[in-house]
């Protein structure tokens, strides 16, 4: 599976670009704020029909257009299939070999995205360590969605009703147990699947940490959940009071996290710069490597500006990493001179310049 081609319209500063890519390794360089990040952006987005960057995909339409195309052509096992996605000020929509379909016909095409700003997802809040895994999770187990779907349709419904000023608290209470059932059947779900899924990706993490790390410590992304799957129901009911008092749902999965620790000392207050970088770079490996076991299948892998981020035992492994790597990849830096000669043997390359790609 791989992208063949893809074509922008009006998408961030990017007027209007075609390209045709490599099967293997394709490079945007250029200066800073040129729009390299946008076109990894604009594959992403017709990979996973989200940005990275954005909540709301309006703010991907050039400013001062009503209107922004990305259309590629996958090759595809079973096929090639052009997907376009238009996005208007209204709405967004998207077709599949010109005709219109909801984004979930798309063939999945799986994918994985190294930024260095992910190396904040160490540092960030919870809420930012949930929504990565969510993100992965949706996309390597079958059941992750539909269940954390309705876990929060649930939770925010009962939240709804805490917030209500106006239903009176015994009234209250009786509706609150209503929605607190479709929680603890969801959410033990994702309790569940977070646990199996974090226990295999910790696994193969400890592994690449212990390649690239700096020293044999045991790296860990540990799943800290908020509450038991056993206990789930009963500490809900005994939460109830402190919940109406303060207007929101306090048990269940939607407040557990992730903890990055290397030898069980969290990586946020005692890890150096460098090992939050090398445990950044072991978790993407990581992620490449699941989906490697689970869809037995290398998903394409975007790179933006990692290689500047990188010292030289990482980068070293990484190059060597990427040679053998048998999926497509797109990188951005802010020269080619900054991949080394055998890493670009077979590839392509274009200069982004205000918004304009040439090529090399
Ligand atoms: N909706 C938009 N319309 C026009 N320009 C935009 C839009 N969104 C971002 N930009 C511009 O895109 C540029 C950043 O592009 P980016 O791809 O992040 O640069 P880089 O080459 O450094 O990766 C900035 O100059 C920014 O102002
Ligand atoms: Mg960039």
């Amino acid at each position: 599976m791989y992208l063949k081609a893809l074509s922008l319209k009006n998408f961030r500063n990017i007027p209007e670009a075609s390209l045709s890519f490599h099967e293997k390794f394709n490079v945007f360089v250029g200066a800073n704020a040129q729009g390299k990040t946008n076109i990894l952006e604009s594959i992403h987005l017709l990979s996973i029909g989200r940005s990275f960057r954005l909540a709301d995909y309006k703010g991907l339409i050039s400013w001062e257009k009503t209107e922004a195309f990305v259309r590629a052509w996958l090759e595809l096992p079973i096929g090639e299939e052009e997907r376009t996605i238009q996005l208007t000020v209204e709405k967004k929509k998207t077709f599949k070999n010109g005709k219109g379909v909801s984004p979930n016909q798309f063939q999945f095409m799986p994918i994985v995205l190294f930024a260095p700003e992910e190396i904040l997802l160490l540092k960030d809040s919870p809420q930012a360590r949930r929504d990565y895994v969510d993100g992965l999770l949706i996309k390597l187990s079958a059941i992750y969605e539909e269940h954390l779907r309705d876990y929060k349709r649930a939770l925010t419904q009962r939240n709804k009703l805490l917030k209500d000023e106006l239903i009176p608290k015994e009234e209250k209470k009786k509706q609150m147990t209503l929605w607190e059932s479709p929680m603890v059947e969801h959410g033990s779900v994702l309790i569940k699947e977070r646990e199996a899924w974090m226990n295999k990706l910790n696994g193969i993490l400890n592994e690449y940490y212990k390649i690239i790390g700096h020293d044999a410590k045991s790296a860990q992304f540990a799943y800290s959940n908020n509450v038991n799957l056993e206990e789930f129901s009963t500490v809900q009911e005994a939460k109830r009071e402190e919940e109406l008092e303060r207007k929101a749902s306090l048990v269940g999965p939607h407040r557990d996290d992730f903890k990055a620790q290397l030898d069980t000392h969290p990586i946020n207050a005692y890890g150096s710069q460098g090992e939050m970088r090398t445990f950044t770079l072991a978790l993407k490996l990581s992620e490449i490597k699941l989906f490697e076991e689970v869809l037995n299948q290398s998903p394409l892998l975007l790179l933006d500006d990692v290689v500047s981020e990188l010292d030289e035992k990482r980068s070293a492994y990484f190059f060597s990493y990427l040679q053998s790597y048998t999926a497509q990849v797109f990188a951005t830096a802010t020269a080619l001179s900054l991949f080394p000669k055998d890493c670009l043997k077979e590839f392509r390359a274009w200069e982004i310049r205000q918004g304009k790609p040439f090529t090399f």
